[in-house]
């Protein structure tokens, strides 16, 4: 066990702002924040992830929040089909400095500079129409050293506008929970109304079973019901790293042309 994965542990056992969390620490789910009243509104999933090589998972190309941005996404894909369906845009938290790919010297980085120094890393571009156009808002990452990452912090920052919205917490985690979401929305915007949380563990969230734990929240969430907020796929925020067509859908990008985070590719 190198150096990097015992102070992790140690980092797991000494807990952090978790304890409100109605959940069990270690779980593969885990649920919490104030939990009263349904999703309502236009919709929008705000998110970090980190790629490169994270705990328990070796070296992933897309991050473990990420895919459970997939799993919401693919949710919300399968009610267009419905008279009465919400949509949902999609906002990535990209840092301007990219994190170390190595999982020890990123944890060393965040232990030893980030969080001491209190930094607020910057993010690449910003989304300004927070305050008019939605009124549901998912906040989701990993836990970093019992904490959301910093970054997080930036953005909540960057936008008092959300003091009033609607606020979902959610994220992955190696077993501390993402009830410290829930602690830090809390802290930022006291006048909110924070809606339940779901934390999955970042080493089970590629199994099929997580994407139907998403979904269960979700419904519970009251997210299916929604009408308002309707969009066309094709005016969607596509910065989710997810793929469409020149039509605005979804597509694997196996072939043919695709548009991925504002960006055209063609694919041999
Ligand atoms: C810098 C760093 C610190 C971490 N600290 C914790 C921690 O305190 N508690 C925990 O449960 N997981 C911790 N983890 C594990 C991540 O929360 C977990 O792997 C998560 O799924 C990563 O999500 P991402 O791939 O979306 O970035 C840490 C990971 C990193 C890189």
């Amino acid at each position: 066990m190198t150096l990097g994965l015992c102070a992790f542990i140690v980092a797991l056992a000494c807990g952090s702002n978790d304890t409100e969390v109605d959940g069990t620490t270690g779980a593969t789910e885990q649920t919490g924040g104030d939990g009263e009243g349904t999703a309502k509104g236009k919709m929008l999933v705000v998110y970090f992830s980190r790629a490169d090589e994270n705990w328990q998972v070796g070296y992933v190309e897309r991050g473990n929040t990420a895919i459970m941005v997939d799993y919401i996404n693919e949710f919300f894909d399968e009610q267009s089909g419905k008279a009465e369906r919400a949509d949902v845009d999609v906002f990535e938290i990209v840092p301007e400095v990219t994190y170390p790919a190595a999982y020890d010297e990123c944890i060393a980085y965040v232990n030893n500079i980030e969080i001491p120094q209190n930094l607020r890393p910057k993010y690449k571009n910003d989304i300004t129409n927070i305050a008019a156009d939605y009124e549901t808002i998912f906040i989701g990452g990993p836990i970093w050293w019992g904490q959301p990452p910093m970054i997080i912090r930036t953005f909540l920052e960057a936008h008092p506008e959300m003091k009033d919205k609607t606020l979902i917490p959610f994220g992955t985690h190696g077993g501390s929970g993402v009830g410290s979401y829930t602690t830090l929305l809390k802290e930022y915007f006291p006048n909110a109304t924070i809606l339940e949380s779901l934390g999955i563990s970042g080493a089970s969230i590629r199994d099929t079973s997580s994407k139907g734990t998403v979904e269960s929240w979700l419904k519970r969430l009251g997210v299916d019901k929604q009408s308002t907020g309707v969009k066309s796929a094709k005016t969607r925020t596509t910065n989710s790293g997810r793929k469409y067509d020149l039509n605005g859908q979804p597509t694997n990008g196996h072939s043919g042309i695709y548009i991925q985070d504002h960006k055209k590719y063609v694919s041999r």
